[in-house]
């Protein structure tokens, strides 16, 4: 695992004209693509969901970091220009490594959530909710207080959010009375502002607002996470100037189910998705075609 991977420029690839990679356990970094592709319409946009070992929110951090650095490789290896780790846990555990092993910028969505909540702030009380991992690994707390050493932080993991989105149980009671459960003690504790540290939550964001009610403002990465992305490739003269973007799709299990559940999650058809096997993945041997 160890060492500084070279990313390979495709032959006669300028580096405008090379893709962005985006990375995340599954379904939910579709959320992170759909930002990205509107924010950064003529760029070609490469996505792989480690759908065979999702999730990734109750593993521990070296489990994590291995499967990141997987995927890292795999993108390294196609010469991207920048990587996006869209996945909130991967960024809560692995991004400085993963900043240390390419030599392309490597982006996470906690520092830009983090950036977006401190700037949404009134009174600097700030919620955060997210995996166990994200929230055990006090990542999103650290940025925040960076960017501002006085914000009163407050967190709590939602574990069941993840299946309630990927079911579609995103406006009905479980999705409610969840919400409710989970979100009661961060309610009462008086935040002005609450972070959705997970890819899925968007999907719920309308009931988290109904339950946190008018005073709360809900902060989604995804969004400040692009800006950024733009921000950094235009800084480096790496924005593609020509041509119509596009999405592709690589995901290691279940490719049907990933086109089915992307819609909603992508707000757009994903289409199809390749399988892929990424290097040191356990892989049966009915499927061994190499990423
Ligand atoms: N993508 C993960 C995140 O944003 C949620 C799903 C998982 O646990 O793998 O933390």
């Amino acid at each position: 695992m160890a060492g500084r991977r070279k990313s390979r420029a495709p032959a006669g690839g300028s580096v405008p004209d090379r893709p962005i990679g985006v990375f995340d356990s599954g379904v939910g970094g579709l959320t992170v693509l759909k930002a990205l592709s509107a924010r950064l319409p003529k760029e070609a946009l490469l996505y792989l969901g480690d759908t065979a070992r999702v999730p990734y929110g109750s593993k521990s951090p070296s489990t994590v970091i291995g499967y990141a650095v997987e995927t890292g490789d795999f993108f390294a290896d196609r010469g991207v220009k920048l990587m996006v780790v869209a996945c909130n846990t991967t960024s809560a555990v692995a991004l400085d490594l993963l900043r240390a092993r390419y030599p392309v910028p490597v982006v996470g969505v906690i520092e830009p959530g983090a950036r977006a909540a401190v700037r949404a702030t009134r009174r600097g009380r700030i919620g955060v909710i997210g995996t166990e991992a994200t929230i055990a690994s006090g990542a999103y707390a650290r940025a925040l207080r960076d960017i501002e050493p006085d914000v009163e932080i407050f967190t709590r993991a939602c574990p069941l959010f993840v299946p309630l989105a990927e079911e579609g149980w995103t406006d009905n009671e479980v999705a409610r009375r969840t919400v409710a459960l989970y979100l009661a003690s961060l309610r009462r504790s008086g935040i002005d502002t609450l972070i959705l540290g997970c890819t899925h939550y968007p999907l719920l964001r309308a009931v988290i607002e109904a339950y946190m009610g008018p005073d709360v403002e809900i902060v989604d990465s995804a969004q400040e996470t692009a800006a950024e992305v733009r921000r950094l490739l235009r800084g480096k003269g790496a924005l593609r100037a020509r041509g119509r973007g596009s999405a592709s799709f690589f995901v290691t299990d279940a490719a049907e189910r990933f086109a089915r559940l992307g819609e909603r999650f992508y707000g757009a058809s994903v289409g199809s998705a390749v399988r892929v096997v990424l290097r040191g993945e356990a892989a049966p041997a009915s499927r061994r075609p190499r990423s």
